[in-house]
């Protein structure tokens, strides 16, 4: 028995002092790297360079100029050709931009490793955090629902219709709406693609084959989608564009914010209580957020689409970063931003943000799409028909009716007529009258 616990004591003793060995190695692991003598290699790395890196060890870079590999090398017949620059391979391995004639500026990067980071970032962070986010506003969504219903029009329907949306502006909403929703599912295919899309299928297809013995199923089926996908997403991009630019000139002016829209945010639009509506022009506040976010987004996911259907043809980053330095320095807050950057280097954060800003207005577009839908009784027949009911835009939009009525725009309620409009008829009409928007 003595024998055993002594045995144990000494075990444990041997365990304690291997481990305390080993943290001392991590310790000196994380200060520098003790310095190296290459004068015996002229710079070049020696046996001892190789071992560290073999046992996994930090190995310091040499900060000389480098030397020739070998005396007899440098000669005009040396096996190096002359000189083997050890510091310019080392620089050339670590991405560095050298100079160049040709046309293709990417030729003067000679070995570019920083792919190895984006396409960890590319499909790792960036599909987990955006099904986080879209997942997330969706489940928020279904839990307003189920806390607050549909938000419905307190006084009921009036029967009268009055006209919101002229067809320009609606076809302008249709052509935006259509084109981002193509856009965002081609998009997302593709990101969602290999990580995800082909496990699914390849599980989908033994499932309801299971005999079926095809390992390759999942990504032939997927390269069909990324195919047609990939071509949608370039070609639809444009009528994006031109519909971005045709709600921006539609209604800018209705978008400039004021005090109001402070308010109206200030009290949530009056969404989370049923009887509070707070006052609004034709957009709120809440839609002025959208169009703005819509408006901004859109333009940084267009110039980065650009930059990436035409591929190093800009330096977008590199400018910005010199610009946000500036900007830095102005106001005594220097940024220190990596202006250098190589033409791959530019493709990959064009790749990263077109994405995160996509997924962003992705997320607040479902919001939007909920609310212009589902989510509140009246809504959707303002980009339907063009009109909505009368009551459903005093409770919405009461700023907007009562310039309206001023005009004489609307027929006044309890059968009183105004002067500009046909009086209203005592039994509700079997078809609505309508008015003209201001
Ligand atoms: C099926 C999808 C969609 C539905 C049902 C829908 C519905 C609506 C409705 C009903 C309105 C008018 C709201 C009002 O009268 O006050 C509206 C306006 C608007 N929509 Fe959409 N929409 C959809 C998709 C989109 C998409 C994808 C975008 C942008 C990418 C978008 C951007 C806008 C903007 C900027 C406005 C004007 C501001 C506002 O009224 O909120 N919509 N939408």
């Amino acid at each position: 028995m003595r024998t055993l616990v002594t045995k144990l004591l000494a075990m444990t003793v041997a365990a304690l002092l291997y481990f305390g060995s080993n943290d001392a190695v991590h310790a000196q692991d994380s200060t520098a790297p003790a310095a190296v003598d290459r004068t015996a290699t002229g710079g070049a790395q020696t046996l001892e360079d190789i071992l560290r890196r073999q046992r996994g060890e930090a190995v310091p870079l040499d900060s000389g100029t480098g030397g020739a590999e070998g005396g007899d090398a440098s000669g005009p017949l040396g096996s190096q050709g002359g000189l083997s620059d050890s510091e310019l391979w080392r620089r050339a391995r670590q991405g560095q931009t050298f100079t160049t004639s040709l046309p293709d500026k990417k030729a003067a990067v000679l070995v570019d490793d920083s792919g190895e980071q984006w396409l960890k970032t590319r499909s790792g962070a960036l599909p987990t955090y955006s099904l986080y986010a879209m997942g997330g506003m969706i489940a928020l969504l279904f839990l307003f629902l189920i806390l607050r219903g549909r938000i419905r029009i307190n006084a009921g329907w009036s029967d009268i219709k009055i006209e919101r949306f002229s067809f320009i502006e609606r076809f302008g909403h249709w052509l935006l709406a259509t084109s981002f929703i193509i856009l965002a599912i081609t998009g997302l295919t593709l990101l969602f693609g290999r990580e995800y899309l082909v496990p699914a299928l390849d599980w989908a297809h033994a499932k309801m084959n299971p005999d079926a013995t095809d390992p390759n199923f999942g990504k032939n089926i997927f390269a069909w989608f990324a195919v047609a996908g990939k071509w949608l997403h370039n070609n639809i991009s444009w009528a994006f564009m031109i519909s971005l630019v045709l709600i921006f000139v539609m209604w800018f002016f209705r978008n400039i914010p004021t005090w109001t829209d402070i308010k109206w945010l200030a009290q949530g639009g009056g969404m989370f209580s049923k009887n509070s509506h707070p006052h609004a022009r034709k957009f709120n506040g809440g839609q002025k957020v959208l169009f703005w976010s819509v408006i901004i987004f859109g333009a940084s996911i267009s110039a980065s689409g650009i930059s990436l259907l035409q591929p190093y043809e800009y330096n977008m980053f590199s400018a910005t970063f010199d610009k946000l330095n500036q900007a830095g320095d102005a106001i005594g807050y220097p940024l220190g931003l990596e202006t250098a950057i190589t033409p791959m280097q530019e493709m990959q954060y064009s790749q990263l943000w077109h994405t995160i800003i996509s997924i962003v207005l992705i997320v607040i577009v479902i919001a939007h799409i909920y609310i212009g839908s589902v989510g509140m009784q009246g809504a959707f027949s303002a980009m339907g028909s063009g009109k909505v009911d009368l009551n459903w835009a005093r409770e919405h939009h009461d700023l907007w009716v009562a310039k309206l009525e001023k005009q004489g725009k609307i027929p006044r309620p309890g059968g009183a007529s105004n002067p500009q409009t046909r009086p209203m008829p005592m039994r509700a009409p079997k078809k609505p009258p309508t008015v003209p928007a201001e």
